[in-house]
């Protein structure tokens, strides 16, 4: 999203800048291998045209890993060429190969038969309505297919990142808690039943369907539930998940929804007289937020409010939903650490341990993980959730292709004294990061877990980077980057080997039709193609994009393009690899003379966000 893109992280952590103080030119480091071999990136460095002979390197540093030997996948497709892209930036472009079909726009009533919204300009749901009906910014998404198994049936979960005023309320600010009421319902998650009927998906009824938006109850678990940190003076129950972003999913069949840019949905009724405290100002806390003026109608978002003084502590988790349970709560797991969560990779670790792999997107802010106490079977068997014990870790990169994961515990000898508690650790999960010296990185996205248990981790741009280090090595860094990680010990060790699979910048030469800019969503299915949705400005006049990668290769396909103003976001599949599902986000940013999306284009109807369904026209895998 547009709001991500400040600096919060004002510790010293920098570092590799006297190593590489040389100052490289972009070009240099992409082309000069003399360079990279004096700095000892040669071995970690596997930009797109070093990339083959990086393979055999990549093999040997991690033959004492768990990671298999690479394979070659086929992508069989035509890629969408940049030239037929670009024709008509109002709609979608697909490759030939394929089909799409848009599903579940913002204002589609969660339950047939309800009142929708249908972009009329002239009017907007109700709050009321809203809160019955699907949210705007389409993000992270999973499918959870009926039974485990069906490639037609099952329940959608959806999560509903931001949309701004002037596109939810038709204004720039709200003029009643109305309006701010009607703005929280859009943000959230939905839990959608779907379903395949001869061709075409669409919801179907179901009481598992449902909204949970800013104002819904949630419960805590694990460490920081029932610390101080989370009680106000109001003593209000907690309510509501905001700024959803990248996502996870779990093996016993929960959707995990990440909350990320929670810090803009706040402000100050003191104006400019406010002044954030260190700890608000490392999350960004600021008198007027992103704009959104919930505090001036609804004092839980006023930081300078003492009734609600602790309520932006309840805001920055990862929340566990159960789609198959309708009654069930949405639940914060604290375990997992308090920052701008991007994602949850999952794997399961050695002795079966519940491992996540997470990113905190912001200029020079961090990748985490978290390894379960035990099993995470056994912890189930005995009704504790894996996700409520266990260690997490900030990631260190060193220069020669090794990193460390260092624990984030108050046992921790350097991180003693620091916080009374480990809960307090957790709540300012960025600053306890910060006094153990982790490496800041290049705005980390979305992360996921490769069948032969490589880690990848998208890291979008960092337009503000002066100084190189090795795992984010150019100054500055508009186009972004694609990172890969192997841990020891099956998941669950503290040491780790990286390189750079992707350096987006190389892909922009002339005539090069893998061109991309901004990777942000990142999915590898069961053979290790890596689905790329992009969140930028994309070269050559394309919009923003959904490609396939074979990491081991190198190789680029472009499936999709979505609207103008637009990001790509998300991807879901159903078991069989043969639909996807994609999200264009923020279509024309709301204007209806940029795209009128999903509605055919008529320059009026308001663009709205929506998923995008797509197939292979014979059938086939999507990626084949
Ligand atoms: Fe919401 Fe970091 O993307
Ligand atoms: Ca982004
Ligand atoms: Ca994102």
């Amino acid at each position: 999203m547009p709001h991500d893109n400040e600096i919060c992280n004002r510790s010293s952590n920098r570092p590799f800048e006297d190593i590489m103080k040389a100052g490289l030119s972009r070009r240099n480091l992409l082309k000069r291998s003399a360079v990279l071999s004096a700095t000892g990136f040669m071995g970690t460095f596997m930009g797109k045209s070093l990339l083959a002979e990086g393979v055999a390197a990549a093999t040997r540093q991690t033959s004492s890993s768990t990671l298999l030997a690479q394979t070659s996948r086929v992508l069989g497709f035509s890629a969408l060429k940049i030239a037929d892209a670009v024709i008509n930036p109002a709609e979608p472009s697909i490759s030939d190969d394929y089909e799409y079909q848009a599903l579940i726009p913002w204002g589609t009533s969660i339950q047939p038969g309800g009142p929708e919204y249908n972009g009329d300009p002239n009017t907007r749901p109700t709050s009321a309505e809203q809160a019955n009906q699907v949210g705007i910014g389409h993000d992270g998404m999973w499918f959870f297919a009926k039974n485990g198994t069906s490639n037609t049936e099952g329940m959608l979960c959806i999560n509903h990142e931001f949309g701004r005023n002037s596109h939810v309320l038709g204004k720039d600010a709200p003029e009643s808690l109305e309006d701010v009421r009607l703005s929280q319902h859009a943000h959230g998650v939905s839990v959608v039943a779907i379903k395949n009927t001869s061709g075409r998906w669409d919801r179907v009824a179901s009481p598992n369907s449902r909204r949970i938006h800013v104002n819904t109850p949630v419960e805590f678990s694990g460490p920081v539930a029932g610390h101080p940190l989370l009680k106000n003076p109001a003593n209000n129950t907690f309510q509501g998940t905001v700024n959803n972003c990248g996502n996870g999913y779990t093996p016993w069949g929960t959707y995990l929804t990440c909350e990320e840019n929670f810090n803009g949905y706040f402000g100050s009724s003191e104006g400019d007289a406010f002044v954030p405290d260190e700890n608000q100002d490392r999350y960004g806390f600021s008198a007027t937020g992103f704009g959104y003026g919930w505090e001036q109608f609804d004092e839980r978002f006023n930081l300078s409010n003492p009734n609600y003084k602790n309520e932006h502590h309840r805001f920055g988790w990862i929340v566990e939903i159960d789609p198959e349970n309708g009654s069930k709560k949405a639940t914060k797991r604290t375990a997992l650490g308090r920052f701008k969560h991007e994602g949850f990779a999952f794997a399961t670790g050695a002795g079966g341990r519940a491992v996540g792999y997470m990113g905190d997107d912001q200029r020079f802010d961090y990748c985490y993980k978290f390894v379960s106490q035990a099993s995470w079977r056994s912890m189930m068997a005995r009704g504790l959730s894996p996700l409520d014990y266990g260690k997490r870790y900030v990631a260190k990169f060193n220069e020669d292709g090794t990193g460390e994961w260092m624990e984030l515990s108050v046992r921790n000898p350097k991180l003693r004294g620091k916080f009374k508690d480990q809960g307090e650790l957790l709540v300012f999960t960025r600053v306890a990061a910060d006094t153990l010296g982790a490496t800041p990185m290049d705005r980390p996205e979305w992360t996921t877990v490769a069948p032969d248990g490589a880690v990848f981790w998208a890291l979008t741009n960092n337009s503000r980077r002066t100084a190189p280090d090795p795992a984010n090595p150019l100054v500055p860094n508009p186009d972004g980057h694609i990172l890969r990680t192997v841990d020891s010990d099956n998941h669950v060790g503290t040491s780790f080997t990286w390189k750079i699979v992707f350096i987006a910048e190389e892909t922009h030469e002339d005539g090069d039709e893998t061109t991309f800019s901004d990777p942000d969503s990142l999915w590898a299915d069961s053979t290790g193609r890596l689905f790329i949705g992009t969140d930028g400005g994309q070269k050559k006049d394309l919009n923003n994009q959904l490609l396939v990668a074979d990491p081991a290769t190198g190789e680029i396909r472009r499936l999709f393009t979505g609207v103008a103003g637009d990001e790509i976001t998300g991807v879901a599949i159903t078991p069989d690899q043969r639909t996807l599902f994609t999200n264009t986000q923020h279509p024309g940013n709301g204007d209806p003379t940029e795209t009128n999306f999903p509605a055919p284009t008529d320059g009026v109807t308001i663009p709205r966000d929506s998923t995008v369904v797509i197939t292979r026209k014979n059938g086939g895998v999507v990626g084949s």
